[in-house]
């Protein structure tokens, strides 16, 4: 099994990259391959909405989203770890993930899904519930912990002092495996569940 870890965070060592590192922890104990891709200090531009995606299955710019992308097709879970700005995830990692989600047509329902956010004070669950968003619209199980997936700290380092934090972390990875372990149990032993075609409401008339 394959998870794929994206740290929106632009700072060496940084916090979110402590987070996901305990998570990595977990997962390397439990047998499961994980890269994490670190996006931040890259420049990533956002959707422009061209569309050119929906005719050749990728991103029309051509950087970390579409190296990202096969890697995502063949995850079980993917996890998206942000700093917090403005109690937001910050500018990069949405960019990322909004191209990383539009531009890629593979099927992504079962994959299991996880959002880490870590900030100094304020504006975690903001930025947690944003993150959400792109699991919850492609049909992913969320994996959730022993609180909203969130650690504290302001310098580099920080959260090594937030235990809470860091145990959320590691109760999140275990919880995430056995997500996606029973997934592959489920879907061998009663299939996934049809898919119908998408119907797409109009308001406008
Ligand atoms: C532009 C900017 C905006 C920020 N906004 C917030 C915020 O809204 N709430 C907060 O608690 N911390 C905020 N911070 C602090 C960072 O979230 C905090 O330093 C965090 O540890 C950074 O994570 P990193 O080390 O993974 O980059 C902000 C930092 C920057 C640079």
């Amino acid at each position: 099994m394959k998870v794929l870890m994206i740290s929106g965070s632009p700072r060496k060592e940084s916090n979110t990259d402590m987070a996901l590192a305990e998570m990595k922890k977990i997962f390397d104990e439990s047998d499961i391959e994980c890269e994490v891709v670190k996006i931040g200090s890259s420049n990533i531009r956002g959707c422009t909405d061209c569309r050119k995606c929906l005719e050749t299955g990728k991103c029309v710019f051509d950087d970390l989203v579409n190296q990202a992308a096969p890697k995502f097709e063949e995850a079980d879970g993917i996890v998206i770890g942000s700093p917090v700005y403005y109690a937001q995830p910050n500018a990069s990692l949405t960019a990322f993930v909004q191209r990383l989600f539009f531009s890629t047509p593979f099927d992504k329902r079962w994959k299991v899904g996880a959002a880490v956010a870590v900030a100094r004070r304020g504006g975690c669950a903001t930025a947690f519930d944003a993150m959400n968003k792109y699991f919850g619209i492609a049909g992913m199980p969320i994996a959730t912990s022993q609180y909203w997936n969130m650690v504290y700290g302001r310098d580099p380092g920080d959260v090594a002092e937030d235990l809470e934090g860091m145990q959320t972390m590691r109760t999140l990875a275990r919880n995430m495996v056995f997500l996606m372990k029973s997934i592959a149990l489920g879907k061998e032993k009663y299939g996934i569940p049809e898919k119908e075609d998408h119907v797409s409401t109009s308001f406008i008339r």
